[in-house]
């Protein structure tokens, strides 16, 4: 029987916070509902952030409103702080399945930029959140970004992206996604990297968030399977770019990366002609 492999949508959240033009709210969740029916179990649909640092996320409360859920698949939001998580709460619903993420950087000068807090004080800001999470009982996925460079300090050592995932899973059990933020590893260095991860968290509890710019998603994505990952991070159409290289891809598609699979004898359980059309719909954003 083909090995199972979970197919993280992200391009609704990571795609659309990157695109530089207003994007309707049905045209959001028009997309979300597509991609709803398409067999994805897992679908990131927005962030809880400052709209000052992120304005295309301001409306995810109402992203969650007007989307139609689907069972079997879980909803996903970004998370930062308590503030983050109080925007959830009052803008959950009953009847669909959510998931709150958290995210730290393995970099100090992506964690200032991003975040403009060290490393330190954004896993310290999460204590509360993840613990108010277990009391509701709302899942938690954990995400550390710049694990092979940052675009301030370079390339990052394996050391410290095992560090960084060790505080979050400190926090509570929860996967955690590594992500290649700027797509500048390459299959060798993600290998290394994940090396050094797997002593501190099984390769079940991982996944592969690879943004495409370098174009070496797709090998990196190999290299982890060869270590054993069986989740990775998508955005349908290829959605977003890196603010770091303008005109550069977003993160790896999702369609290219269900090609891929089928080819390497994988089972996602997703269905391909959907995805294309919602990858056309994505296209049509940009
Ligand atoms: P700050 O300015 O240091 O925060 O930002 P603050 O606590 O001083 O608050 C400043 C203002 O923001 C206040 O409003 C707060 O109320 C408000 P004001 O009084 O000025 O009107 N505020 C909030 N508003 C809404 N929701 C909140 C919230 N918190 C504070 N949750 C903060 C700190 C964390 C808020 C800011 O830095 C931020 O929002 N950062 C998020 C950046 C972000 O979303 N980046 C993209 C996602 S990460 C990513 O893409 C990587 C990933 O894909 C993996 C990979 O590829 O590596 C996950
Ligand atoms: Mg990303």
């Amino acid at each position: 029987m083909a090995v199972p492999v979970r197919i993280h949508e992200v391009g609704p959240r990571d795609g659309l916070q990157n695109e530089p033009g207003v994007i309707s709210l049905a045209r959001k969740v028009a997309l979300i509902d597509l991609l709803s029916r398409s067999g994805l179990r897992d679908i990131e649909v927005g962030s809880f952030v400052s709209p000052k640092w992120v304005p295309q996320m301001a409306d995810t409360d109402q992203v969650l409103a007007q989307l139609t859920p689907v069972p079997g698949v879980r909803y996903a939001v970004l998370v930062p702080n308590m503030r983050g998580w109080e925007g959830f709460l009052a803008a959950r619903r009953d009847d669909m399945v959510t998931e709150i993420a958290v995210f730290i950087s393995a970099s100090e000068g992506f964690s200032q930029s991003n975040l403009n807090c060290s490393i330190a004080e954004s896993v310290r800001r999460l204590h509360p959140v993840v613990a108010a999470a277990r009391e509701k009982k709302v899942a938690v996925r954990g995400y550390v970004s710049c694990v092979t460079d940052c675009p301030f300090d370079g390339p990052t050592s394996p050391q410290q992206v095992a560090d960084a995932v060790g505080q979050l899973r400190e926090l509570g059990p929860m996967q955690v996604s590594l992500g290649d933020t700027i797509g500048k590893g390459t299959p060798a260095r993600v290998t290394r990297m994940l090396e050094a991860v797997l002593g501190v968290a099984p390769a079940a509890e991982l996944a592969g968030h690879f943004h495409d710019t370098g174009g070496r998603a797709l090998t990196n994505i190999e290299a982890s399977l060869a270590l054993g990952l069986r989740a990775f991070d998508t955005a349908v159409g290829g959605l977003g770019g890196c603010p770091y290289a303008p005109g550069a891809p977003g993160n790896v598609a999702t369609e290219a990366v269900l090609d891929l699979l089928q080819r390497l004898g994988y089972q996602t359980g997703v269905d391909h002609d959907v995805v294309a059309q919602a990858a056309e719909l994505a296209r049509a954003m940009r």
